[in-house]
């Protein structure tokens, strides 16, 4: 073979090489564990090369993941990955995948129930991962006695006290605040204490009797906790987040009531979290089947049992601009 030949052989194959090398991993049923089980931020989009709407997304997505690299070059923080429906269609069902292209995310590879739909520009999808990158906790230097922590009235908190930046538990901490970054809770870690054992206890604004605490910190128990504390069962409904819930597909229980103070949302959820109980086991994580709406109008406190609805129909046209196949 030719000196020659053999260069332009070379070449050819490192630039096939750096094309297919781009930001974007693709996703298969050997690889998808692995693979996302590390950073703290993966934006996975399912698609197929059928659709349309699909193949029109790719380069913006392509566009968006290369310049976010060089944003945030450490892949422990940020990975884009894709999953060919077609191919890996186990793998897209196992996500509730129903249509294409569906763009979720995951932390430290757990799905989350956040997934992207907003607008499909570059522009958007780097502001949106921004702001999932965003610190999911606030960092307290100690001393903050337990009177002093910043927490309002009838805010939902997950207190963490830390001996320094460095504690593991602090790492464990971090790890459910991110999985939990899009609920209820607020988390503060206090950092730099001395002398008190690391600890974590959950309290309801400023009311001492709500703090339940960790005997000590460890993954499981601490998810269990904050899973529980944290994730509503009962859901407020509204424009940005009607479109998925509709989607799910599930049968809806929908309170609609007027912003008045009145204590019938309340009432509300405490029915049906009384009914939930006997249905689900406590240590059950997902609850998804019940919403609360808030209705500027007329029917208040009217509980409404509706089907799932057509989100075309529901709700006006710049909310439903994600066509899908
Ligand atoms: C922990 O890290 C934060 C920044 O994330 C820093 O402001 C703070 O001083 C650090 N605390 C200790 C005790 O090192
Ligand atoms: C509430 O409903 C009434 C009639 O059903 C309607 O006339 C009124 O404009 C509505 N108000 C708001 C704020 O939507």
């Amino acid at each position: 073979m030719s000196q020659a030949l053999l260069v332009v052989m070379l070449l050819s194959l490192s630039v096939a090489f750096s094309s297919t090398s781009a930001a974007i991993l693709e996703l298969t049923e050997s690889n998808f564990k692995r693979t996302l089980a590390t950073p703290r931020l993966s934006f996975v989009s399912f698609h197929v090369d059928w659709c349309p709407h699909s193949q029109s997304l790719k380069p913006i997505i392509d566009r968006a993941a290369k310049e976010l690299e060089t944003e945030y070059p450490d892949p422990s923080l940020l990975t884009f990955a894709r999953v060919d429906g077609d191919a890996e269609p186990e793998l897209a069902k196992r996500h509730g995948v129903m249509k294409y292209p569906t763009m979720k995310i995951f932390r430290y590879g757990a799905s989350v129930r956040l997934e992207y739909r907003g607008q499909r520009s570059v522009d958007a999808i780097k502001e949106f991962v921004r702001a999932q990158l965003s610190d999911s906790l606030t960092r307290l230097a100690a001393p903050v006695s337990d009177s002093q922590v910043p927490v309002e009235p009838r805010q939902k908190a997950m207190i963490g006290r830390f001996r320094s930046n460095d504690s593991a538990g602090l790492d464990t901490f971090l790890r459910v605040a991110e999985l939990l970054r899009d609920e209820e809770c607020v988390f503060l870690a206090i950092v730099g204490e001395k002398d008190e054992p690391e600890s974590v206890v959950y309290q309801r604004g400023t009311d001492m009797a709500t703090q339940i605490s960790l005997d000590y910190i460890e993954e499981i128990a601490l998810k269990r906790l904050a899973f529980q504390k944290c994730m509503p069962i009962v859901r407020e409904l509204t424009f940005e987040n009607a479109e998925a819930i509709t989607e799910e597909g599930l049968p809806l229980f929908v309170l609609f009531y007027r912003d008045d103070g009145s204590t019938v949302v309340d009432k509300y959820k405490s029915a049906v979290e009384n009914e939930l109980k006997k249905i689900y086991r406590q240590d059950q994580f997902f609850v998804r089947s019940w919403r609360l709406v808030r209705s500027s109008n007329s029917s208040n406190g009217k509980i409404v049992g509706r089907p799932a609805t057509d989100c075309h129909r529901q709700l006006p046209a710049h909310l439903c601009v994600s066509a899908r196949c």
